[in-house]
């Protein structure tokens, strides 16, 4: 017996989105299984980050539907937005950590905006926890620029965890990075899926990190979600796009 395939976190349906004549995305069908990590894997400026903003509420599209967890967000207006934007966690490519700030006053910013009734005893130990889990112990009174690129990705990551989303949307997350900085984020994103549950959306134009922590791999090409599966299966894409990108790697590897 196969196991019941897991609720969808997000779906996306018949998604539409133009810029004047710039037609970016003509049609995307994408379905997210609660859990998993899906990797939405294209080359720079296919549009991974517009559908990503579509998934949060910040574009509306021409047509097409978004659904996440079980809600239709495109008619939504702020407040309905800004309730379904706490089921997200965002991880940026700069890990957009405030310079003059510790890891500590980071880390509880969204504590102290959204969890007021929160003693400072208490913000101390839910920062310490969710630093624990990224793995990362006593950085708390240390400057973001104390810290390796690595570690500051991970410090992102406690901050956009600490109100516990279902969702966590990596946007570009090894972009820029040596190769022993990108392992280690990859790491982060394994523990993270693995240690909170969550549903992980990752964008990126990184193959070997996308064939590393995805469950799905879904590639944007023209507007479209060309392929999507597994990663192994899509190693084995007939489609010439997504064939000619994976040679570009697997050609030399
Ligand atoms: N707010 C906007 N207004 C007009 N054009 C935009 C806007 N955002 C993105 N675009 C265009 O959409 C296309 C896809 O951009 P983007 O999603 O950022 O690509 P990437 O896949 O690199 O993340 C690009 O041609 C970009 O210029
Ligand atoms: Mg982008």
């Amino acid at each position: 017996m196969t196991a019941p395939a897991a609720q969808p976190m997000i779906q996306v349906m018949d998604l539409e989105k133009a810029f004047g004549a710039n037609k970016v995305l003509t049609g995307i069908n994408l379905s997210i299984p609660a859990g998993s990590t899906c990797v939405i894997l294209g080359g720079s400026g296919s549009g991974k980050t517009v559908l990503m903003k579509h998934m949060i509420g910040l574009l509306k599209p021409d047509h097409g539907r978004v659904i996440v967890d079980g809600e239709d967000i495109v008619p939504y207006g702020p407040e309905d937005l800004e309730r379904v934007r706490r089921k997200f966690g965002m991880v940026f490519q700069a890990a957009a950590l405030f310079d003059s700030m510790t890891v500590y006053e980071n880390v509880s910013f969204p504590l102290r905006e959204h969890r007021k009734e929160l003693k400072e005893e208490e913000m101390r130990e839910i920062v310490k926890a969710k630093l624990a889990i990224v793995g990362l112990k006593d950085v708390e009174e240390r400057f973001p620029a104390d810290l390796s690129g690595g570690m500051r990705k991970r410090v992102g990551l406690a901050r956009a965890i600490i109100l516990e989303p279902k969702i966590v949307l990596y946007d570009e997350p090894t972009t820029g990075l040596d190769p022993i900085t990108t392992d280690y984020v990859d790491e982060m994103i394994l523990d993270a899926k693995k240690m909170l549950g969550v549903t992980s959306v990752v964008i990126s134009h990184d193959i070997a990190s996308a064939f590393k922590v995805a469950d799905n791999i879904a590639f944007l090409y023209q507007g479209l979600i060309v392929a999507q599966g597994a990663p192994a299966m899509l190693r084995h894409s007939e489609h010439p796009a997504v064939k000619l990108f994976l040679s570009t790697w697997f050609g030399k590897n």
